[in-house]
């Protein structure tokens, strides 16, 4: 029996694309110029895609009928228009769970960058300006007894929690629903952002992008955090109003930002490079053996199960 055709649009580790060639007759378009049209979609019952490429209402409605699934690698599916692909019963999968540990990681990783200044002590070091120990060289913040805040609750924000409280943060969260008490684990909730802001001396974004959150750490909800306070995003860009964090970090009341994500990227705004103050990656959250190779199974197996007529676990909406 010949095997479904699979569009894949992006790099996929070389264990998953071994696994989808086990299943699907694979067709690659991975260059960085996504430039597939329908005239390639021709005979493609499903595409693997990823982030980078949006799939808005016109792009959708100019797919052939043929295609039944979108699979996205990634969690994040703001990128692809959910009800217009629904309208023309196309299901659309993403790869929640799988990649939490490895962005909790990330989200660690830039709270301690900040609150210890790594970014600034490396670039010292490689410029060769370091002239041995000196007792007020590029002091910083422990996090023992700080107060972090998680903006979005969800398997990443919890990841994140857990490994805070390993050195000895309190959890403050902001949710759009409060935690049972098996996932709260001592964790406080607020159900205003006023009570959550002022709490949070350390802040972590990690709800999802879209319309819903675009600009919500604004200069108004800036202004409501501690002075000093520490910004976190390892969510989407946009959730940050850029000239609103830059000129609080300019002024000190944001005393550091680690970012890890930016929006428009990889556009972002340039005077983000000017502040010593900021710790800037490249979207690198999931980028893990274990993370990438787990997302693309589960990628892999969203597109399997709705050929097969099945409801996979991944499916979104
Ligand atoms: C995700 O999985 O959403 C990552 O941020 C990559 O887009």
């Amino acid at each position: 029996m010949s095997k479904p055709t699979v569009i894949v649009t992006v790099r996929l580790p070389e264990a998953v694309k071994a696994y989808a060639e086990t299943l699907f007759d694979v067709r690659y378009d991975t260059t960085d110029v996504l430039r597939h049209g329908p005239a390639d979609v021709v005979d493609a019952r499903g595409i693997l895609t990823s982030s980078i490429e949006r799939y808005d209402a016109g792009k959708i409605a100019s797919l052939p009928d043929c295609v039944q699934v979108i699979s996205t690698f990634s969690a994040g599916f703001e990128h692809i228009d959910i009800p217009a692909a629904q309208a023309r019963g196309i299901a659309v999968c993403n790869t929640p769970d799988v990649l939490s540990i490895s962005t909790a990681e990330i989200g660690m990783q830039l709270i301690l960058m900040a609150a210890r200044r790594a970014g600034e002590g490396e670039r010292l070091l490689r410029a060769g300006l370091w002239k041995g120990w000196q007792p007020d060289l590029l002091i910083g913040l422990q996090l023992h007894g700080k107060r972090l805040g998680i903006f979005g609750m969800g398997s990443i924000g919890r990841h994140l929690a857990r490994m805070a409280r390993g050195f000895g943060m309190e959890i403050h969260y902001r949710n759009r629903s409060r935690l049972g008490p098996s996932l709260e684990h001592g964790a406080i909730w607020h159900d205003n952002d006023d009570s959550f802001l002022a709490a949070s001396e350390v802040i972590s974004l990690n709800a999802p992008g879209g319309g819903g959150t675009r600009h919500w750490l604004n200069a108004a909800r800036i202004a409501k955090l501690p002075a000093g306070v520490i910004v976190v995003n390892t969510a989407r860009g946009s959730l940050i109003d850029d000239a609103a964090l830059i000129a609080a970090l300019k002024s000190r009341h944001v005393r550091y930002a680690g970012l890890d994500v930016f929006d428009g990227e990889p556009d972002f705004n340039r005077f983000y490079l000017d502040l010593d103050n900021a710790v800037l990656l490249p979207h690198m959250g999931s980028s893990t053996v274990e993370a990438r190779e787990a997302m693309g199974r589960l990628a892999v197996d969203g597109i399997a199960a709705v050929l097969e007529g099945k409801r996979p676990g991944n499916l979104v909406g």
